[in-house]
């Protein structure tokens, strides 16, 4: 079997898809090898990320990845999300494909595009020091 139930199970029923009307946090990043997109929207409040619902045109394993990822952030406090690595998505998946591991990037980027939205709309607010200053893509060793 090339994937995992639990793969084949976030991609059939993919958790918190759809958007968020007056999100405070919007992130959109695309991949460079295959040109997916993917976006992801949060509710934030006190610095917990209260909800969070993502959109993608993208393959099945950038679905289940997204899926996965929403789960793990949803409920947490924005430093939290922003140690999300898109390992431990594809982990907690029980792993996938090695030429589908790129597509697991997309959902780590856009939870950090996200965050990075938020700040820049609250200036008044002192940016965790994990908080990347902006997505590059071109740059990301991920794709090779
Ligand atoms: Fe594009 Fe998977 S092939 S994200």
């Amino acid at each position: 079997m090339l994937y995992s139930e639990k793969v084949m199970d976030h991609f059939r029923n993919p958790r918190n898809l759809g958007t968020i009307d007056n999100a405070d946090a919007i992130g959109e990043v695309g991949n460079a090898k295959c040109g997916d997109i993917m976006k992801m929207y949060l509710k934030i409040e006190n610095g917990i990320i209260t909800d969070v619902k993502f959109n993608t045109f993208g393959c099945g394993s950038a679905i289940a990845t997204s899926s996965m990822a929403t789960e793990m952030i949803k409920g947490k406090p924005i430093e939290e999300a922003l140690q999300l690595s898109n390992r431990a998505v594809v982990e907690a998946l029980d792993g996938l494909p090695a030429h589908k591991i790129h597509c697991s990037v997309l959902a780590e980027e856009a939870v950090k595009a996200a965050l990075i939205d938020y700040y820049a709309h609250h200036p008044e607010l002192e940016k965790p020091a994990a908080l990347p200053e902006a997505i590059h893509c071109e740059d990301c060793a991920h794709c090779g």
